[in-house]
């Protein structure tokens, strides 16, 4: 097994690996695109080849977080955390097949691309609300006013979640992010995680009981409803997938349209390229995901030894995935640290690949399309007023702790 003696480098939770995650990346790409590091206890793939090759491997690769090196931490004290580890393992997305291949063609009958492009105009309505105020102003809280509510209010309403506890589950889902993303102390966020859960499994279960008697126009019906071969989700599913669902929908494409603004102000050029033509959203919001995507990298452990561009992997071994250092990389994106909303091909591995691939791709995309459409074409500029941008420390998301703007 090779092993490098720099200790910056093995470092992913140093000020320079959480603000500043493209040189770092970069460093241990050349380091090595498929690197052992001592400190993390795993392979950190860098290199776009073998983070797409991953990715697609999910014969080798498992996601499974309970029965593999990941899941000892949380069963270690099982007792404690009975909630928590009842519905997390109920996450299709830490699954392997064949649960998950079940599981995934049940839910893509729920949330269907037509599902997703029924939401355009209430998007559309939502993004005009929220940003009408914001031109102007000194300094707006972008998180806040906008990034943060924007998909949370979304992923709500798609769902079926009831307005005035919209917010409430928001907190809750929040509050699990510490496990989700494995950000801080074990202890800690394993508590913080299992008050959270009771909270969410306590509010869901007697709205998923009647939307079984009393279907509505709701995303939890289809769930309740779905049906292949026989096949049903029962309610501790519909209960984790509706978990899973508030978790990755809102958290995600508020730091993306969080880098989106933070992209257009370092290149001023590429925001009046999409002023003189709107119709650029698309290939923006796709250049936003590879430039400064809201995943930077996710785990996976190898159920068999087996060989892995040159590197020797050892059944158990775990392998974090970087698809933010894969989508600099250079071997695959010509000027890859260059922000081009042109930029055409651009396949970046922002939403993963293979089985796994992001259910909600098409709704964050949505959600993107019709908020840089908006700001096109009513924003002469953006710009952002802080000194210093901060990243919360986790290895997995990208997440922006603070982001004001002025819109001019
Ligand atoms: C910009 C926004 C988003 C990004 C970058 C993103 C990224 C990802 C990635 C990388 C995966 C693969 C996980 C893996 O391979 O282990 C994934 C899976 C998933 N995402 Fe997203 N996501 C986003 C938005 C959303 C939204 C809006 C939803 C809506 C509900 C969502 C729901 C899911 C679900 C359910 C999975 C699991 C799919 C499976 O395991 O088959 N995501 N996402």
């Amino acid at each position: 097994m090779q092993t490098l003696e720099k200790p910056d480098l093995d470092n992913l939770l140093s000020d320079e690996a959480i603000n500043n995650p493209f040189e770092f990346y970069t460093k241990l790409r050349n380091e090595n695109p498929v690197y052992w590091n001592e400190r993390w206890n795993g392979w950190i793939v860098t290199g776009y080849e073998p983070v797409i090759a991953g990715y697609r491997d999910a014969e080798r690769l498992s996601s499974d977080r309970f029965s593999g090196p990941f899941g000892k931490e949380i069963l270690a004290s099982k007792s404690d955390y009975e909630q928590l580890i009842h519905f997390l393992s109920r996450f299709f997305v830490w699954k392997d097949a064949p649960f998950h291949r079940q599981m995934r063609l049940l839910v893509n009958q729920a949330f269907t691309p037509r599902s997703v492009e029924a939401l355009r105009p209430r998007v559309r309505e939502l993004v005009r609300d929220l940003a009408g105020s914001l031109r102007g102003r000194d300094s707006v809280d972008f998180m806040s006013e906008f990034a943060f509510t924007l998909p949370v209010i979304v992923i709500a309403e798609f769902l079926g979640i009831p307005p005035e506890a919209r917010f409430d589950v928001r907190d809750w889902s929040n509050d699990l992010a510490g496990v989700v993303f494995t950000a801080g102390n074990a202890e800690d966020r394993l508590k913080i995680g299992e008050q959270a859960m009771v909270k969410l499994v306590d509010f869901f279960r007697p709205i998923v009981r009647d939307r079984m008697k009393n279907p509505k126009d709701d995303l939890l019906t289809r769930l309740c409803q779905i049906e292949d071969n026989g096949l049903k989700l029962n309610e501790e599913e519909v209960i984790a997938n509706a978990v899973l669902m508030v978790f990755a929908g809102h958290e995600t494409t508020m730091n993306l349209l969080a880098s989106g603004m933070v992209a257009f102000d370092r290149f001023p050029d590429q925001w009046d390229r999409l002023r003189a033509d709107p119709s650029m959203v698309k290939s923006a919001t796709e250049e936003i995901l590879r430039f400064d995507g809201p995943i930077k990298g996710l785990g996976r452990w190898a159920k068999e030894p087996f060989e892995f561009f040159g590197c020797d992997i050892a059944q158990g071994d775990r392998m974090l995935l970087m698809q933010h250092a894969a989508n600099r990389d250079p071997a695959a994106f010509e000027n890859a640290d260059t922000f081009d909303i042109g930029r055409f091909p651009n396949r970046h591995a922002a939403f993963g690949q293979g089985i796994h691939t992001c259910l909600g791709a098409p709704l964050a995309r949505l959600e993107l399309h019709e908020a840089l459409e908006y700001f096109a074409t009513h924003f002469d500029r953006v710009e952002v007023l802080n000194n210093e941008l901060k990243y919360a420390k986790t290895i997995v998301a990208r997440t922006i702790t603070g982001l004001n703007l002025r819109f001019v």
